[in-house]
Order: structure tokens, then sequence, then C-alpha cells
């Protein structure tokens, strides 16, 4: 599977963990197409972590869903989610264990394709926790990928080994369609801007085929459920949605959707910034402006048909902060007469061709983001 765009969806991980089942994810389905994610571009389900029994069949080695929290079965729940047009994914890991201790895919990962097949799985997250000491890394990435391209269903891999072994550098030869770069997220300003700012020098490898994925979104937890932590305002959950839409990030929900408050459903559904994040040329921004350790810069996204997203940030408690970039930095000497012709992605307002700088007051741990035509 070779994703042209980065993947959007649902994982339950955020929000539920252990708390999971045959109704909770059919609910899930139907929010998904009811509230408009699906047709926003929303299309994968994944169960994380904990769906199945603590041990494989002991008579055909299988892992087998959880009879209490999936008693029809899992190939029962991904049929409901197929049937509301939505993708179904699955989770495992190349240890022995998954994170939280369920049979792992270490020596089972031919079965265990099959066993996705079997189920209608669309996709797989693959975990790196109980690796056995001397198995390399990259190997065992590379044999899951194998299994799932001979197991007859066009499944995509998703990678998570949190950036370890320099991943960035040998996962888009495995065959991955996506690779987690980082830890893990917690629902805080500071978790969301640590994470985004590690890869500041890796986006660059981040292109279509094979993405960086800096995690599932915590836009809209609002401190409920398993990472939560201390909790974002609007503002930085804007924030941290455009830095995500910005970076050609994979978008993978981890709110409940099926409570899912308005501002969160009109945020991750902006047409505009959804724009930016699928847009099929998938490059990596730019820097136009670097200012005080990377808190408050410019960056520049080339896109398709001739536009430019742009997007400030301050991640400083200085509210209201002035930032000021010339043209000149993009590639617009004010000798070329041209401006930029912004969009406010946020409320679709106009705000004309701007000539020469552009400056704008950006609130504390906020961002300001443009979709940009060059006129003049
Ligand atoms: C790891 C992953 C998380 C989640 C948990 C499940 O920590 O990074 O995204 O899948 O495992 O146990």
């Amino acid at each position: 599977m070779f994703p042209k765009k980065p993947p959007m969806g649902f994982n339950t991980w955020n929000t539920f963990a252990e708390n999971i089942s045959d109704e909770m994810i059919r609910a899930t389905a139907d929010a998904m197409v009811e509230k408009g994610l699906l047709a926003a571009g929303y299309e994968y389900l994944v169960i994380d972590d904990c769906w199945s029994e603590r041990q494989r069949d002991k008579i055909t080695d299988k892992i087998i869903p959880d009879a209490k929290k999936f008693p029809n079965g899992m190939k029962a729940v991904s049929d409901y989610v197929h049937s509301k047009g939505l993708k179904f994914g699955m989770y495992s890991c190349a240890g022995v264990r998954t994170c939280a201790d369920y049979p792992g895919s270490f020596g089972h990962e031919y079965l265990d394709a099959e066993t996705f097949a079997e189920y209608g799985a669309d996709f797989l997250k693959y975990d790196y926790c109980y690796k056995p000491k001397d198995a390399d890394g990259p190997l065992l990435y590379r044999r899951m990928s194998m299994a799932l391209r001979s197991c007859g269903r066009d499944i995509m891999l998703s990678a998570c080994n949190w950036g370890c072994d320099d991943v960035h550098k040998w996962i888009r030869s495995t065959g991955a369609g996506m690779y987690r770069s980082t830890g893990d997220i917690n629902d805080s300003f500071v978790s969301f801007r640590d994470i985004f700012l590690s890869q500041l020098d890796n986006y660059v490898y981040s292109a279509p085929g094979c993405f960086n994925d800096i995690d599932m979104l915590t836009v809209g937890m609002r401190n409920r459920g398993n990472v939560a932590a201390s909790g974002c305002t609007d503002e930085e959950y804007r924030t941290e949605f455009a830095l995500w839409c910005m970076f050609s990030a994979p978008l993978m929900l981890g709110c409940d959707v099926r409570n899912i408050d308005d501002v969160t459903l009109r945020l991750v559904t902006n047409p505009l910034m959804l724009r930016v994040n699928q847009d099929e040329e998938a490059r990596p921004p730019f820097f136009a402006l670097r200012e005080h350790n990377d808190l408050c810069n410019v960056y520049v996204k080339v896109m398709s048909n001739n536009e430019l997203a742009v997007l400030f940030t301050n991640f400083t408690e200085d509210d209201g902060r002035s930032m000021w970039m010339p043209l000149e930095n993009i590639g617009i000497p004010v000798t070329a007469g041209k401006g930029l012709h912004l969009t406010d992605v946020y409320t679709g307002e106009d705000l004309g061709v701007h000539k020469e700088y552009l400056r704008f007051s950006v609130p504390a741990h906020g961002t300001r983001m443009f979709i940009a035509k060059i006129e003049g």
C-alpha cells in the first residue's frame, strides 16, 4: 500500500487504551460517518493495543480476540466498519509481547499477517516493545512488511519504533507507509510542542509513500482518557492541528469522536487546513524565519497550483507577539514587485495582497496560518 497523502483516521489508544469493545468500535464508526469525519477524509478506524486474549490459541498458535471485548470476533467488527465505508486497522508488535503485555508477532509474522488478512484489516500499526535484545530492528520491520505483502490483502504497515535506530533513514525501504518518529504524546502543550520540534531536521524524509507520524492527535481530548495530562486550551489544540497539517503528518484522531465537541469538529474538518495537509506534492516546509531557539518561527510550504501555506508559530508565553518576516526570506525580493495574496485558514477571510513583508501578532502558544498566492 503506497499512501500518496498523509493517512487520516482515528485510533483508540489516546482515549480508550484497554477500554475497547465491539460496541465502542461500532459506535465510533457510526460517529465518524454521522459527524462528517469520513467525508472530510478520516477513513481509517484503528484498534490499538489490548484487543486480544493474553495468550495465543494453544492449538492454532494464532492471536485471538478478547472474547469479552469482542464476543462476535474481529471479522464481524471489521465487516461493520467496512459497511460504513471506513477502512479497518489493527495493532501488533515486533517484539514477543505488545507494550501492554499481550502477544506480540515476533516469530509469528506470517501467521499473524494471515490472521489480519482474515479479519479484513487494511492497516497494521506495528509497535516495538519487548524486542529480543539481539534482534535487528530494521529486519523485524522488513519481516512484517514481507508477511503483509504476501498475505493476499492490501494492508498498510504503520511502523511504530518511536524514532529508534535513526528510523527515518531506512523505514521507507521496508515498504512501510508511515512511521512513528517519537515517544508517546500526552494531552498537553509541552508534549506536542516537543514532539514537533524533535523532528525539525527529519521532515524532509516524509513524502508520498512513507510519512513521518508524530503520533495520534490529542486535539479535542479535553484532558479525558488514557493520555490525559494537563490538557490544552482551544488555542493550543489549534496549534497542534496546524503543525500536523503543515508538516504533512498523518492525522489520526485520538479524542472520543462519539462525543466530539463542535469546536474540535470544526477544527479537524477545516477544509483549508486539510488542503494543506493533503496537498498532493506533500513537500516539507522550509524555514522563512527562525527565532528564539525555534520557539518563534515562520514555515512556508510550497503546494500544488502555485499556492503556498504559511505558518507563524509562537511557542513563548508572550501573548500577541509581533512577528515580522520579509518576503525576501521566501525568495521574493522587493525588486520582483510581487506580493502574497493571503487567505486566513482559520477564518477563511481574504486578507488581500501583502508586499515586502508579513507582520502579524501571534498569541502565546498560538499560530497564524495562511494559504497564499504570489501576485502583483
Ligand atoms: C506504545 C505506542 C503507543 C501505543 C501503546 C500501546 O507506547 O507508542 O502509541 O500503541 O504502545 O500499548
